[in-house]
C-alpha cells in the first residue's frame, strides 16, 4: 500500500516507493491537502537534509540519491513490511544509545523499539570498556525487546542476536563473519561487532532485554584509534566495498525479528545449531583467561544457557561463564 503523504517524512517514504519514476507535484499536493508550494517547500527540506532530487518538467519529483544515514525513512524503505520494529528513534550524537534505551523501556517502548545514532561519544562495551564510535562509519543501536520469558532465557538472546548480525553481514557483504564466545563478531580474527545485553527485570518475568550492537561499516584504518589497529576491522576494510548502513541495520533488524520469533516459537535448539555452525571458538584449542585463572583446551560446545564447553587436556568437561578467549 502505498504511504499517504502528509508532511515531509511521509513525502520522502512516497518517493522512495516510486523507484525512480517521477511523481506528480500537483498529485501530491492534492493528496496532502496542501498546495503545491508547500509540497515544494517539503522537497527543498529534504534536499538540505542531503536528499537528491530532481524535478522533471509536467512529470513530478524524482527521488535520485539518498544520503548515508540511519534515519527511520531510510532503514524503513529497506525494512518494507516487515512487522518486527515498532519505532526508530534516530539521533545524531548521544553519549551511548543505552541509557536511552532503558529510559524509552522503562516509560513504556514497545517491543521492536530501536535507538540508532550516527554517533556515540560515550559507547560502552562488555566490563564498561570503551566502544569507538565514529560519526556515520558505523551502526550503533540499542533494541528494545519484551519476550515473555523469565530472567534466566534472557542471555539467550545475546546468541540469537550474533546469530542475526552474522547473517546479515553475509546477505549484504562478500565476507563472512564468524562468531567469538560469548559475543564478538570477526571477520579475519578481527572484531568488526560488539553486542551489549543487558536486562530489565521482575524477579520471575522479564520486563525488557536491551541488545546493544556496535557494528564497524565503513571505518578505514586511519579512522580506528592505534590501540584497536591490529584487533577491529570494518566490513569495509574487509571486503573493499562501502556498505549502505541503512540497509545492513534492516537486515539485521528483520533477522533478529526472524529468530527472535523461531526462538519463542520452537525453543533454543535451532539457535543453538546455528551459532556453532556460525562460530569461530568452537572446534578451536584456547585459552579462556579468568580473573582467578585460565583454562585450556579445545571448546566444544555451548549450553542452553550459552555457557562455553572447554574439554581440558584430562578430558573433563569445563563450563566457562565468562571469560576473554584467546588462541
Ligand atoms: C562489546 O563488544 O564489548 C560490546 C559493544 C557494544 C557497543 C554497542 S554500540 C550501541 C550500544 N551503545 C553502547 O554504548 N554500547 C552498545
Amino acid at each position: 500500500m502505498e504511504s499517504k503523504v502528509k508532511d515531509k517524512e511521509s513525502l520522502l517514504r512516497r518517493l522512495m516507493e516510486a523507484g525512480g519514476e517521477p511523481v506528480s507535484g500537483q498529485m501530491l499536493a492534492d493528496e496532502a491537502g496542501v498546495s503545491r508550494t508547500a509540497v515544494w517547500k517539503w522537497v527543498r527540506e529534504l534536499e538540505e537534509d542531503g536528499f537528491t532530487v530532481r524535478s522533471v518538467r509536467k512529470k513530478g519529483y524524482v527521488l535520485e540519491a539518498s544520503p548515508d544515514r540511519l534515519t527511520p525513512a531510510l532503514i524503513r524503505k529497506h525494512l518494507k513490511d516487515d512487522p518486527f520494529v515498532s519505532e526508530i528513534i534516530h539521533f545524531e550524537s548521544v553519549e551511548s544509545t543505552m541509557p536511552i534505551a532503558h529510559r524509552e523501556a522503562q516509560s513504556g517502548a514497545p517491543d521492536g523499539t530501536v535507538i540508532v545514532a550516527e554517533e556515540q561519544t560515550a559507547g560502552r562495551g562488555r566490563l564498561a570498556r570503551p566502544w569507538t564510535s565514529a560519526a556515520g562509519k558505523g551502526i550503533w543501536m540499542s533494541i528494545i525487546l519484551k519476550p515473555d520469558i523469565p530472567p534466566h532465557r534472557a542471555p539467550q538472546f545475546t546468541l540469537i542476536a550474533a546469530v542475526s548480525i552474522c547473517r546479515a553481514i553475509r546477505e549484504l557483504a562478500d565476507v563472512e563473519a564468524r562468531i567469538k564466545w560469548p559475543n564478538d563478531l570477526l571477520i579475519g580474527g578481527r572484531k568488526v561487532t560488539g553486542i551489549l545485553t543487558e536486562l530489565q527485570a521482575d524477579p520471575d518475568r522479564v520486563q525488557a532485554i536491551i541488545i546493544g550492537t556496535g557494528i564497524n561499516v565503513n571505518q578505514e584504518p586511519e579512522d580506528f584509534p592505534e590501540e584497536l589497529a591490529d584487533i577491529a576491522t570494518s566490513i569495509r576494510m574487509e571486503s573493499g566495498q562501502p556498505l549502505d548502513r541503512a540497509a545492513l541495520a534492516a537486515a539485521v533488524l528483520r533477522n533478529l525479528g526472524y529468530y527472535s520469533r523461531l526462538y519463542l516459537e520452537e525453543g533454543f535448539a535451532p539457535i543453538k545449531f546455528l551459532w556453532e555452525e556460525n562460530s569461530d571458538t568452537i572446534g578451536r584449542r584456547v585459552n579462556a583467561v579468568m580473573v582467578r585463572e585460565t583454562v585450556t583446551g579445545t571448546a566444544v560446545g555451548i549450553t542452553e544457557d550459552g555457557v562455553l564447553e572447554i574439554r581440558t587436556e584430562d578430558g573433563s568437561i569445563r563450563g566457562i561463564y565468562s571469560a576473554d578467549i584467546e588462541p
